[in-house]
């Protein structure tokens, strides 16, 4: 199993949930996070340099998934995020130790599938 996060544009958020969806990923969690990409706003020179870093709005997805859904996943976000424009967002994979589903006890692959499938 596989954490898969990724931080992409609030304004893709629709367009990453439908392709998370086409791609019968039915489980994760959303949160509002701040962050950096790189991006210089402004440089001030007074008695040496000053680098003012600018954060931006960015919404964090973590998604729990077993090893066939992992690359889908990936697939999901880069197609719903990718504008091409700078700051796109970043995909980061993580091992997952354990998953348990609280009300059946069901554990890891069988805790990360929707129900149903
Ligand atoms: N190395 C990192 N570690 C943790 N979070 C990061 C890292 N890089 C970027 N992020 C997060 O991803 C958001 C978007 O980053 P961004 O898309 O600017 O990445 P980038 O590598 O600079 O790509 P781009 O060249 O397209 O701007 C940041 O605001 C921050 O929340
Ligand atoms: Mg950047």
């Amino acid at each position: 199993m596989k954490l898969v996060i990724g931080i992409v544009r609030p304004e893709r958020a629709n367009e990453v949930l439908e392709a998370l969806h086409r791609a019968d990923i039915r489980g994760y969690s959303i949160s509002r996070v701040q962050g950096h990409g790189g991006e210089v706003d402004r440089v001030e020179t007074y008695r040496g340099t000053t680098v003012k870093m600018e954060l931006s709005e960015k919404l964090r997805f973590e998604i729990a998934v077993s090893e066939p859904y992992v690359q889908p996943t990936i697939d999901a976000i880069c197609a719903g995020a990718r504008t091409g424009e700078v700051g796109d967002g970043k995909i980061f994979v993580l091992d997952l130790e354990q998953a348990v589903r609280i009300r059946s006890g069901e554990k890891d692959a069988g805790a990360v599938t929707p129900v149903g499938q």
